[in-house]
């Protein structure tokens, strides 16, 4: 139990939970890391798809995912049910998630989802992120032209627009300095909130969105996987496994090295594998094979937060 005199005085011991498909919540995630251990918090990270530990040895829990349709990615769902149950604990939480500019009911759910296990959520906060949606990359890059437009987005009173108009152009969400100062004023934040009253989880964030939330209530894996089936090409397949090893569901298996991994029934839709293989042999819904591909946070971005 945590008493709240601590939080001023003492070091505390921070588990974080962590998952990216892709690379951007990797890259928040070890920003935090050193920012929370600079203070001279203690720090333990676990990644999916390891067991996480009992969180009542701990006075902190931050969660850090991507959002997906609105709503926390199905696989860090399942992953976070694995956690032990705390009961009365009520360890106090945080939330950060990367997302294209919209979580939705992301917040809602997980928070709702934890307080199930125990663990009291006081704090949520979403990075602007480029979409690693597929579908999403091929259909914004008709409008590239808009460039020195979304140059202007980025600065000024027209600054929040760019969020807004990161899903007609995906590199409009590419995060800036002021981003990276809000999220370090989050951080360093924490320790004071967390002896704080929580607040009523549809309170953590308010979609600009409308219908955001309720869409993400609404996502079910099935709905998910109308729109987002893939499927390996084997003649350009490579059997180099990046697929198998990025799946967070542990759908694709590759039971023989000579042949192409063999995709499962458990697909919740992420595009993991496909934003993940170097050879563009994955397919999907108006996603020709490695057409928007994402690779990972731009150098810009990475320099940001590597500071
Ligand atoms: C299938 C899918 C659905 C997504 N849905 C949303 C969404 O509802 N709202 C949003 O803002 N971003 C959405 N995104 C964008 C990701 O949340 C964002 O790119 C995130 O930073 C990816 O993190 P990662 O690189 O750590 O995996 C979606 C991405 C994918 C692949």
């Amino acid at each position: 139990m945590i008493l709240s005199g601590k939080w001023h005085s003492d070091r505390v011991k921070i588990l974080i939970l962590s998952h990216s498909s892709s690379g951007n919540t990797s890259l928040v995630t070890r920003f935090a890391e050193r920012r929370l251990a600079r203070d001279g918090h203690e720090i333990i990270t676990v990644k999916l798809p390891a067991t996480p530990p009992d969180p009542a040895t701990f006075d902190l829990v931050g969660v850090f995912s991507p959002t997906m349709y609105f709503r926390p990615m199905v696989a860090v769902e399942a992953w976070l049910e694995r956690l032990q149950d705390q009961c009365e604990a009520r360890i106090p939480t945080f939330l950060v998630a990367t997302c294209a500019g919209e979580p939705g009911a992301h917040f809602e759910i997980q928070a709702t989802q934890l307080a199930r296990k125990g663990l009291r959520v006081f704090a949520a906060h979403f990075i602007p992120m480029p979409s690693n949606w597929p579908p999403h990359r091929v259909l914004s890059a008709k409008i590239e032209p808009a460039l020195p437009l979304g140059r202007l987005m980025c600065r000024g009173p027209l600054r929040p627009l760019r969020v807004a108009l990161g899903f007609l152009w995906t590199e409009l969400t590419e995060p800036d300095e002021r981003d990276r100062r809000e999220f370090e004023e989050f951080l360093d934040r924490l320790p004071k909130e967390a002896a704080a009253a929580c607040p009523d989880v549809a309170r953590l964030y308010s979609a600009w969105l409308p219908g955001a939330k309720a869409l993400g209530h609404r996502m079910t894996t099935r709905e998910m996987r109308k729109a987002t089936a893939v499927r390996i090409d084997p003649s350009t397949c490579k059997r180099c496994g990046s697929c198998a090893k990025a799946c967070p569901s542990g759908t694709i298996t590759w039971p023989e090295r000579e042949q192409p991994p063999v995709m499962g029934a458990g697909c919740t839709g992420c595009w993991a594998c496909y934003n993940a293989c170097p050879h563009g042999a994955i397919a999907g819904w108006m996603s020709p094979p490695g057409k928007g591909r994402y690779p990972g946070p731009s150098r810009e971005t990475c320099a940001l937060f590597n500071h």
